[in-house]
């Protein structure tokens, strides 16, 4: 509905944007962070991809974003726009008023205006949380994969969707509060190995991994990370679903 209100009638005359950046950079100590303005004229399927690469290539080189794939796969893209966190591949300028704002995503370290480190904080993350198949099975070449029934593998895919985007963790206030919660991202990982028949691990060992504060006990249900997450995870019952189990073992 808004979308269609907001689209312009064919003989209007494109629309001038303002895109108010949050520039600094860290690593130069004189850098004081301020927004800084850019004014644009819209083009008919605009992304803020598109607006901020004709910035960078017509008004200021220096302004630093990341993109890779353009298309919601990479998870590169993703900041603040207008307060929330998404990206900015999928984002049509159209979708968002005359004055737009962009931000980096918090949380993560910054490396200069819109561009963190999110791959830094996932790497660490994943290592931590044993984020790979555990299987003591000898194999050799001549071992055959143990089929698997189709509902499964579909479960198991619906989670292995995340792109670590980062929007979950931006948008999560206990993150911002527990430098070490491992956020929706991680227990949505913790939930995908834990579902799958390769992983011999036990519910245990899962424990040992997230039964804590720092894991699912510290999540207090914000949900913030449901609402944001750009590919429609169901992080909401995969959360619930493993403190449930989580909390059963903690009792035992
Ligand atoms: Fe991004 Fe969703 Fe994965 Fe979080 S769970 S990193 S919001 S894709
Ligand atoms: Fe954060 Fe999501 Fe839990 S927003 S507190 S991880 S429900
Ligand atoms: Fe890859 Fe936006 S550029 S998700």
């Amino acid at each position: 509905m808004i979308n269609i209100l907001r689209r312009k009638p064919a003989d209007q005359s494109p629309r001038r944007l303002t895109l108010n950046i949050l520039r600094h950079n860290p690593a130069d100590p004189a850098s004081v962070p301020q927004l800084q303005a850019y004014e644009i004229e819209e083009a008919e399927g605009m992304t803020l991809f598109i607006a901020l690469n004709e910035i960078r290539a017509t008004q200021d080189p220096s302004l630093q974003f990341d993109f890779v794939c353009r298309a919601g796969i990479c998870g590169s893209c993703a900041m603040l726009i207008d307060g929330r966190p998404s990206l900015a591949c999928r984002t049509l300028t159209r979708d968002l008023g005359k004055s737009i704002t962009l931000a980096p995503l918090p949380f993560f370290e910054l490396i200069g205006d819109l561009s963190v480190n999110t791959g830094k904080w996932m790497r660490g993350t994943s290592e931590r949380l044993q984020t790979w198949i555990h299987n003591q099975t000898p194999i050799s070449l001549n071992t055959l994969e143990e089929r698997m029934e189709p509902e499964l593998a579909e479960a198991i895919y619906e989670l292995d969707r995340c792109i670590e985007c980062g929007c979950c963790i931006a948008g999560c206030g206990t993150a911002q509060m527990r430098e070490k919660f491992v956020g929706a991202v991680g227990l949505n990982k913790i939930a995908r190995f834990r579902l799958d028949p390769r992983d011999n691990r036990s519910d245990d060992d899962f424990y040992e991994l997230i039964g804590d504060d720092e894991g699912v006990f510290g999540c207090m249900s914000l949900l913030g990370c449901h609402d944001v997450c750009p590919k429609q995870l169901p992080l909401q019952t995969q959360i619930a679903y493993l403190r449930r189990k989580m909390a059963v073992i903690g009792f035992e």
